[in-house]
């Protein structure tokens, strides 16, 4: 029997918030009618703001939201998209489609969206097109206090108060869309950038570098992180722990074996998915023991600001889209609980996107809207969020496919947990597409004889490929309920998500 024991005084560290981060760029329907609609829509808005995708997006409690881009945040010029939405300029999105960006959603309209949903804004500014006298003039118009031109523009456009935007990117994937730069060339980039982008007296500044292609061993393990932090040693102080930049972020897209689409796998590409999603783990030990060479006291934070999944059909030209069903929940949760067992390690991720976009928490079609099973996990792992992380060791067996020479294996069981108000929180995942599995569940390392009750979250479909469509938007949904816990066995269904609480008082 598959054993699973968490040890409830080995500490990992804290589950900081922004594990829980989310992505939203101009890509497609994200931020055009996925978020904004314009206050003159029939769609129940606020100042153009989707009400619908507020009130679902505020109930899984989002930390921080990360925009423009992606590749669109190097050809983006903020200036665009403040003032008067009639005389904003139309620009051409060169990224994707050559689609008109009517530049009505900019600076001001994300901040209100990042307020009425409770996310802390995230911007990531423009270094392909861009010039470090830009980046610093964004960070001024947003945040400084005082009474600049730019702080008085910033007044004259609807907001008297200072954003006070801590997290900052200094450009999007300067390996590819972002300006094909060598490492090291980019290295000096970010020291000019973060030379200028100050906090103008507004409190905390959070400057995130990118990092590697999580796809791309050669980056991982050498060019992107050790000759980028080499190219950057000249702004750390002998004393090996002082950085000009806080966080250095990896992407990583978990993509099938090259068959299959979103919705239509073999029980192969299935297997062959959840593997990819699990390559997640070893990146983050890669990525990390790299910056420690250049690093070693870990000032600077480990971000992952896009992950999730990329099926065959989600297509730059059709912007990205595609369904999103029980195996999408599955790599999710992977994720999630790999970020959570790296609580020492990870500091803040992005999942690629949050709306209409690759592994999206929210679908809409005109005034409809649809929550996918990956929102379905965001909701039950919620609790995670300022947890503090505690080691789970899973013995299971691995299970797993073969086609022609292609074989590939996953564990059956994995999973995390936290501590939180004399709570233990447990998510456990049951990846075998077609067999339940019993567990036998031990609390080791403290008095755990007050621990009478369980409280069960489980998120499960029929099959592995089902998903909610806008005419049977509930299809996939967690169930929940309290079971008598004998310290005994639990079942766990196949393809399934599940979250227990335990109360420990
Ligand atoms: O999320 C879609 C795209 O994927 C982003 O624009 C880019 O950063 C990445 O390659």
């Amino acid at each position: 029997m598959t054993q699973v024991k968490v040890v409830l005084d080995e500490r990992i560290g804290k589950v900081n918030p922004n594990i829980f981060g989310h992505f939203i760029e101009h890509l497609g329907r994200c931020v055009y009618e996925g978020i904004f609609v314009g206050p003159e829509s029939k769609i129940a808005n606020t100042r153009g703001l989707r009400n619908d995708v507020i009130d679902a997006l505020r109930k899984i409690e989002p930390s921080i939201l990360r925009w423009p881009g992606g590749c669109f945040a190097d050809d983006y010029h903020w200036r665009d998209g403040i003032g008067c939405p009639d005389e904003r300029p139309r620009t051409v999105n060169i990224n994707w489609g050559y689609s008109i960006d009517s530049n009505a959603f900019g600076t001001h309209e994300f901040i209100d969206f990042c307020r009425l949903i409770g996310a802390e804004p995230y911007i990531c500014a423009n270094v392909g097109t861009g010039t470090p006298q830009e980046a610093r003039n964004w960070v001024e118009y947003c945040n400084f206090p005082g009474d600049s031109s730019l702080a008085r523009l910033r007044r004259a456009n609807g907001s008297e108060e200072p954003f006070n935007v801590k997290y900052w990117g200094i450009g999007n994937e300067l390996w590819g869309c972002g300006g094909s730069l060598p490492p090291g060339d980019y290295a000096i980039e970010v020291r000019r950038f973060a030379s200028f982008m100050r906090d103008f007296g507004g409190g905390d500044m959070y400057k995130i570098a990118c990092g590697p292609r999580g796809d791309d061993p050669c980056m991982v393990r050498r060019d992107w992180v050790l000759e980028f932090f080499e190219g950057m040693q000249t702004q750390t102080l002998s004393d090996g722990c002082r950085s000009r930049i806080d966080g250095f972020a990896l992407h990583y897209y978990t993509r099938g074996a090259g068959g299959g689409g979103a919705l239509d796998f073999s029980e192969h590409e299935y297997y062959w998915l959840l593997n990819a999603a699990l390559a997640m783990e070893s990146l983050i030990r890669q990525v990390r023991t790299a910056m420690d060479v250049y690093d070693p006291c870990r000032k600077v934070g480990l971000v992952i600001d896009e992950w999730g999944t990329w099926h065959p059909e989600a297509k730059g030209d059709t912007g990205l889209e595609q369904q999103n069903t029980m195996r999408d929940a599955l790599v999710a949760a992977l994720h999630l609980d790999i970020f959570i067992k790296h609580a020492d390690k990870v500091v803040m991720t992005n999942i690629a996107q949050t709306i209409n976009v690759l592994q999206a928490l929210i679908l809409t079609k005109e005034d409809k809207m649809l929550l996918t099973p990956t929102y379905h996990v965001f909701d039950i792992y919620k609790r995670h969020q300022g947890g503090t992380s505690v080691r789970v060791l899973v013995d299971a067996p691995t299970i797993g496919s073969r086609s022609g020479e292609s074989c590939v294996e996953v564990p059956q069981i994995a999973g995390a947990a936290s501590l939180r108000d004399d709570d233990l929180f447990l998510t456990l995942t049951n990846s075998s597409i077609s067999d339940e599995c019993e567990i036998q569940l031990e609390l080791l390392g403290l008095s755990v004889d007050a621990a009478k009750e369980l409280k069960w979250e489980q998120l499960v479909g029929i099959d592995a490929s089902d998903h909610n469509t806008f005419e049977d938007s509930t299809r996939v949904r967690p169930q929940s309920k309290v079971i008598n816990w004998d310290k005994g066995t639990l079942v766990l269904p196949p393809h399934s998500v599940n979250a227990i609480t335990v109360g420990l008082k």
